[in-house]
This record gives structure tokens, C-alpha cells and sequence, in this order.
């Protein structure tokens, strides 16, 4: 039996409460992010990615400089909120990492009743949301759930956002996951489901890929950061092409799918029953 180190007593006050058969989560921990330098020193091989706390700790920094377009659609979640969410309905952030896309529903929200859940099955990443959420307290309540996708059953839905997490899943098991998003949904209700994505068509699949890359160089990542995060993703991050995820939501029963955003290799749809 191992004890917790004198670090995490003091820096952790944890609170878990079980209801409805998901682990609720309050944690209070003293941290401050920082610039994204995981990949900078070569390494003689290289393990797979995981959201440890090393990535808690610079993940604002990594995702902004690593995602096209990452603040415009944080910044448009707010907007389709402000559109979709439905008075005293759930609204659900699945791989909230830091609560970006909550915090972004909640700046859009203008209906009361409502609760924010996210859910994400990473620690380390909901100590981090719990720093930031504690900042800020004004507004739709969010509630902290550490959980696999896989175990949460979404319901009363008005607004589902899966920004940048489906490509982590195990890709059987996706469907899974979208027919319980499907399936919680309320009538006119959306499922915002943003993700990389690969091409079926090879010259395409590799320009943006150079395009992906260059944008990360223009964001100061240098070849051997790119090179060393790309190993450590590839087993662990399986990205497929639109094409396949319009199939598998409409396998699932989403009748209308459309994609608002791309940014190269990047995309964002909305989907509603
Ligand atoms: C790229 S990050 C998501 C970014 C976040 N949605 C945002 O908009 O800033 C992916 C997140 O999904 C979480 N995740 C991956 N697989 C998961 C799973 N099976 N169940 C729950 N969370 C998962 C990871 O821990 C990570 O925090």
C-alpha cells in the first residue's frame, strides 16, 4: 500500500462524491501553467502521449500553438451556445482537458437551468479546469466529472461539444460514444464534434500535413519538437477522414451535419437529429 507523498496532502483537497454512478470531482491544487517545451530535448525513443500532469501543466500553450484555429472555435462555441442551448437542459464538454469549451458555452449561455458536465478521464488535466474554474464562478454552474467517455450516458442534452477528444478514442469504439450523444440529445439539439482529420486522397493528405506543420514552425516548435510529439501521438491519436465521420453519425441517427469551420487538417462539425 503506498501513501500520498507530503506534496499531494498539501496540495490537494479532494472531494469525491458518487451520484448517478459518475465520480464527481472537486480538487484545489496550487499550479501555473507554462510554455509548451515537452518535445524540445531529443529523446532515444519516444513513449506515447498521455495527459499527464507535464501536459496539464503547458496545454493551453501546446494547444494554441498546435491547433489551426483553436481560438476561433472556442470562441464560436459561445456563439452556437448562445443559439442552441435550451432552458433547464444539460450541455455536456467530453474531453474537457481545461474547461475551454465550457468556459466558452457558459459565456454564451443566456437561458437559465442549465448545467454544464465535464467530463474528462484524466486527472491531471481536472486539477487544472478546477484552478481556472475556481477564478470564476459567475454563471451557468460547471460540474468537474472524471470519467472515460465510454461510461457516461449524456442525457436531457440541449448542446454536446467533443472538441479535439474523438480522435483519442479507440476507433470502434467511437460509435459508442455518438450514439449516446445521439441518444441524450433533445430534438433540435447539437453535437459540435471538432477533430483532425486524414484524406483519402494522398497529394491532398500530405499538403496538409506540410500546411500543419509549417503553421506549428510559424509558432515556434522546431523540427525535432514536431518529429518527436508526431511519434508520440501516432499510436495514441487516429485521425480519419470526414468522409467516415459523416457516415458514422449518420449510422448513429444525425440527420443534418454540417461542417462550419477548417483550418487545414482541422474541422469542426455541427450535428443535429
Ligand atoms: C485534445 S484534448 C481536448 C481539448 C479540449 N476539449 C479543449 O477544447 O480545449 C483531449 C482530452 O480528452 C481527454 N480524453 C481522451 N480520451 C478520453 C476518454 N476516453 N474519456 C475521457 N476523456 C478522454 C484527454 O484526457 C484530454 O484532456
Amino acid at each position: 500500500m503506498t501513501f500520498p507523498g507530503i506534496e499531494e496532502l498539501l496540495l490537494y483537497q479532494l472531494v469525491v462524491e458518487s451520484l448517478f454512478s459518475r465520480v464527481r470531482v472537486v480538487l484545489i491544487m496550487s499550479t501555473k501553467q507554462r510554455p509548451d517545451r515537452i518535445y524540445r530535448q531529443p529523446r532515444e525513443s519516444v513513449r506515447d502521449f498521455t495527459f499527464d500532469r507535464n501536459v496539464a501543466l503547458a496545454f493551453q500553450d501546446m494547444i494554441d500553438r498546435s491547433v489551426p484555429g483553436y481560438a476561433t472555435v472556442i470562441d464560436m462555441i459561445s456563439v452556437l451556445a448562445s443559439t442552441y442551448v435550451q432552458p433547464d437542459s444539460l450541455c455536456y464538454d467530453l474531453g474537457c482537458s481545461l474547461g475551454a469549451s465550457s468556459m466558452a458555452m457558459r459565456r454564451g449561455i443566456s437561458v437559465s437551468g442549465c448545467t454544464i458536465v465535464a467530463v474528462d478521464n484524466a486527472w491531471d488535466m481536472l486539477n487544472e479546469a478546477q484552478r481556472y474554474l475556481k477564478k470564476n464562478k459567475e454563471g451557468t454552474p460547471i460540474e468537474l466529472v472524471c470519467s472515460d467517455l465510454l461510461d457516461i450516458a449524456v442525457c436531457d442534452a440541449s448542446m454536446v461539444v467533443m472538441n479535439f477528444t474523438l480522435q483519442f478514442v479507440t476507433p470502434t469504439r467511437r460509435i459508442q460514444v455518438l450514439q449516446s450523444i445521439h441518444d441524450g440529445l433533445r430534438p433540435q439539439g447539437i453535437l459540435v464534434l471538432s477533430e483532425k482529420i486524414a484524406f483519402s486522397d494522398a497529394e491532398q493528405e500530405s499538403m496538409q500535413i506540410d500546411m500543419h506543420h509549417a503553421f506549428k514552425r510559424a509558432n515556434g516548435y522546431n523540427d525535432l519538437e514536431i518529429s518527436q510529439k508526431r511519434a508520440a501521438l501516432e499510436r495514441v491519436m487516429i485521425p480519419e477522414t470526414l468522409e467516415q465521420h459523416r457516415m458514422r453519425l449518420r449510422q448513429v441517427g444525425f440527420e443534418r451535419i454540417h461542417v462550419w469551420f477548417q483550418c487545414f487538417n482541422f474541422v469542426s462539425i455541427v450535428a443535429s437529429r
